[in-house]
């Protein structure tokens, strides 16, 4: 019952006396609005850890490039992304023919499944819950191949790979934010290019150790393809901006099953603008890589809590005390209006996993101190 209580004041719509949430809430990261709906609060008024965005936010000249693209509203948008397909291949050192722009890598994910038709895909998990979705809204089986905690999600443990003719596989990994090597996945990509089987590489975060990623093998492997995301380190999750690189001949293929005009002209220039902000681009991966360092250090302090070493803009976090579960802590800081993800419902994990987002000093600062009074540790 006291989920549903609510009071009625004057001037204000519907306010809950309780902070806690009904289930119909799915557990997204970043569902800001729903949540906030749900508690009878504006989104403005949470502290978002639970969705993984640059904290600075995106290059100051995206806001002008925004503005400018308005102008041209009257057209339809350049259904290739010329433009950004060309600067896109100039900052990768690649040619444009090799990229494919997409509404958010999203909806890349859902176009390789509905074009490729795998018979069975491959899951290296915990993973981002689409790839699952996608195959199963494709008819594809699925298999899932689960990294555990005990070995700091890492690939120490072959995949079996037989019967699969598609492979989804995250570095960094989400939610656990583990970084794996080229070494560690090169033998992956080789044994699925023996197998004839394609293999898609969701580098979403990769932004942040841009040196990390294995574009530069992607012309060794006619069937890999290797996701990015303009949402996580440009931070412009609500304009959806993505893009595929893979060899020309595949790409083609992609792009000829690709709805047209998915990516609208807002997104364009201001994909174009972020590429150009170096200064943004270092400052970004500085400010996050002293921020995560610190989390990670005072998250590691607090009693009960149990950290994985997280390289990028987000940290896993295990709950060791028998009564606490990420539903309770979710719940019991949403009192201080602060918004984390309960992981417990990604394959692999249960229900003491939650994942923080690194965020600025300040904003952390609040984190820790609201964790520090739940005392997780009892
Ligand atoms: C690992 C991973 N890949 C891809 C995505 C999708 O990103 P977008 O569609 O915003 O580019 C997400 C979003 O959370 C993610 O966590």
């Amino acid at each position: 019952m006291p989920f549903f209580l609510l009071t009625f004041a004057p001037g204000i719509k519907l306010m809950r006396e309780d902070f806690s949430l009904p289930d119909t809430v799915a557990p997204h990261g970043g569902n800001v609005y729903e949540v906030a709906r749900a508690l009878g609060i504006k989104a403005a008024d949470l502290l978002d850890f639970s969705a993984n965005i640059n904290p600075l936010g995106y290059p100051p000249g995206a806001v002008a490039a925004a503005a400018a693209a308005w102008g041209e509203m009257t057209h339809y948008p350049d259904r290739q992304c010329r433009n950004l397909q060309e600067a896109l291949a100039a900052y990768h050192d690649l040619s444009p023919e090799e990229i494919l722009v997409g509404n958010g890598s999203t909806e890349l994910i859902y176009l390789v499944v509905r074009a490729l038709r795998p018979r069975r895909a491959l899951i290296v998990t915990p993973a981002f819950s689409e790839y699952e979705a996608a195959c199963l809204m494709c008819q594809a089986d699925t298999v899932f191949h689960p990294t555990a905690a005990e070995d700091a999600f890492s690939l120490r443990r072959a995949p079996d790979l037989r019967g699969a003719d598609l492979v989804f596989l995250a570095n960094p990994a989400s939610p656990s934010g583990a970084l794996l090597a080229p070494e560690e996945i090169l033998p992956l990509v080789e044994a699925m290019a023996a197998s004839g089987a394609y293999i898609v590489l969701d580098e979403a975060f990769i932004d942040f150790v841009e040196d990390a990623s294995l574009k530069t093998h992607l012309r060794n492997f006619s069937r890999l393809i290797i996701l990015r995301s303009f949402t996580k380190f440009f931070g412009i999750p609500g304009l959806r901006l993505g893009y595929l690189m893979a060899k020309p001949e595949l790409a083609q293929t992609l792009a000829e099953a690709q709805e047209p005009w998915s990516v609208n002209a807002v997104a364009q220039a201001v994909g174009l603008a972020c590429l150009k902000d170096r200064e943004f681009m270092a400052r970004s991966r500085q400010v996050v890589r002293r921020e995560r360092d610190f989390l990670l250090t005072e998250i590691s302090r607090i009693p009960g809590l149990q950290t994985f070493p997280g390289k990028v803009n987000y940290l896993l976090v295990k709950l060791t005390a028998p009564d606490w579960t990420a539903a309770r802590l979710r719940q019991t800081l949403l009192e201080h209006r602060l918004l984390i993800r309960d992981a417990s419902n990604f394959r692999g994990l249960n229900e003491r996993f939650f994942r923080v987002a690194v965020r600025l000093r300040e904003e952390n600062e609040k984190l820790l101190r609201a964790l520090r009074a739940c005392r997780p540790g009892g």
